[in-house]
């Protein structure tokens, strides 16, 4: 499975940072690669590659314009707020019927090309696992509905242990697999890195927890590059 969806213990946790560098990664090996952010909130049309569409495309090689926007990130928003909140604003929603089609479309980029190249691909959420969607749906229920694997992100602040754990028990609820733990380190945090992922790994029943260090995150993003690709 090359397709992943990119969750994360919260907002501004580092999921777009985390996809851009994987697919940079990618695309250095020469890979073809794909990325979607299909709910983004908070955009302003005036500065569109400020957004984290914008990030994914520049990653992907590709321009901000309207036509590349419509294509990766169809439901837009302009308040900085969880979808729910930022579509209501507008007086519209996010139909999640529609929103799991266009994702599992989105997903099967991934299929083998005729040169046998899988296509990495990535979807990137919005929120935490539980930011809401619509009055019934969150993002966890996203991705259990869209079949696809996901990659958690979490922190090394502290607090971060049960944010992760906390993140793993509602995947779980709904079924959903997760392919790896991405421990972002925060910087300035009282906590260790190697710190955080011993004890955390001792938690999560033999799911892949990987470090990316702030002063040197190839590593760590290339081994997440392999497990994903
Ligand atoms: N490992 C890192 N190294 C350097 N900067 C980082 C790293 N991780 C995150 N950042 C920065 O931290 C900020 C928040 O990260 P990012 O936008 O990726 O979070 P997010 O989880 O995608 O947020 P959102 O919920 O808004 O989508 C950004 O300015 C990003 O560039
Ligand atoms: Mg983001």
């Amino acid at each position: 499975m090359s397709a992943n969806f990119i969750t994360g213990t919260g907002t501004d946790i580092g999921k777009t940072w985390l996809a851009c560098a994987l697919l940079r990664h990618w695309r250095a090996e020469g890979r073809p690669v794909a990325a979607f952010k299909p709910v983004l909130s908070g955009f302003d049309p005036q500065r569109p590659a400020a957004s984290d569409a914008g990030a994914l495309l520049a990653a992907l090689g590709r321009k901000a314009t309207s036509a590349e926007l419509d294509a990766i990130a169809p439901w837009r928003f302009a308040a900085p707020l969880a979808p729910d909140m930022a579509a209501a604003l507008e007086g519209r929603c996010v139909d999640f019927a529609e929103l799991v089609a266009y994702t599992r479309r989105s997903a099967s980029a991934s299929a083998l090309r005729p040169s046998g190249n899988s296509c990495p691909t990535l979807i990137e959420g919005v929120g935490g696992v539980m930011a809401p969607i619509d009055e019934r749906h969150t993002v966890r229920d996203w991705i259990a509905a869209a079949g696809l694997p996901c990659v958690l992100v979490s922190g090394s602040y502290l607090g971060s242990l049960s944010h992760a754990l906390t993140a793993l028990e509602a995947l779980a609820r709904v079924g959903a697999g997760v392919t790896a733990i991405a421990v972002n380190e925060t910087p300035g945090s009282s906590v260790g890195l190697d710190a955080t992922l011993e004890s955390l790994a001792r938690h999560t029943a033999g799911i892949p927890v990987l470090a990316i260090a702030r002063n040197a995150p190839q590593a760590g993003v290339a081994r997440l590059a392999a497990l994903l690709a």
